[in-house]
């Protein structure tokens, strides 16, 4: 078991998924992407996430994000349910399914909480940057399904400060003004933001969306 902590290159591994071998550095490329387990294949939950997921793909490729699914059931398990889920959720899954029945990934990511399963992986959630650098991790437990429209708006913040180094603030949504990352000084503020700027405070400077028009 490892901890994995934010800026830590998420750890390398070879498993089997329902879209073949994954060496998932290779996998990952130079693209962002998301790694998330869940704690059974045929559970009620988990069929609405991953049909979630798969509705949501086109937003994930708009963001140039990558999406693997994992849970500690074989593959012919997970080939069998996704018949399940295309059905019950109107959908086609069209991302990989981890097959980690010896719980190698599981263990290397920390996915299994015993107070909570000792045998299965509680909703981890990684978010790792094209630099394969971990940017965000969330845990939620097994009965709780989680908001893929939190994930979208936190990849959005994430790539925002990647390639803007702005930051965003309490219950920022997409177009709300951002906030300037203190890294930035006040003489480089014009070049950087031609939107202009506010300055709230000299230490809460505050600057309209830059990727929008
Ligand atoms: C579910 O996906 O519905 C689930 C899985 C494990 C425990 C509780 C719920």
């Amino acid at each position: 078991m490892s901890t994995i902590r934010l800026g830590d290159i998420a750890p390398n591994f070879t498993a089997q998924s329902t879209e073949g071998e994954i060496n998932f550095h290779e996998w990952l490329g130079d693209r962002w992407a998301i790694l998330f387990s869940h704690p059974a294949d045929y559970t009620p939950v988990c069929t609405t996430e991953l049909g979630a997921v798969a509705k949501y793909k086109a937003e994930f490729d708009k963001r140039n994000v990558k999406v693997v699914a994992l849970s500690v059931d074989g593959l012919d398990s997970h080939k069998e349910w996704i018949k399940d889920i295309n059905e019950t959720q109107n959908t086609t899954v069209n991302f990989p399914i981890i097959a980690d029945e010896d719980r190698k990934v599981a263990m290397l990511y920390d996915m299994i909480h015993p107070n909570a399963d000792n045998q299965l992986t509680v909703r981890s959630v990684f978010v790792i940057g094209s630099d394969k650098k971990v940017k965000l991790t969330i845990t939620y437990p097994a009965s709780t399904g989680r908001n893929f429209d939190e994930l979208l708006r936190v990849i959005d913040s994430l790539q925002l400060t990647a390639y803007y180094k702005v930051a965003t603030p309490a219950n920022w949504n997409n177009g709300d003004d951002c906030v300037i990352v203190p890294a930035v000084s006040n003489e480089e503020i014009p070049a950087m933001f031609p939107k202009g700027h506010t300055e709230v405070k000299p230490y809460l400077r505050m600057t309209p969306q830059p990727n929008l028009d």
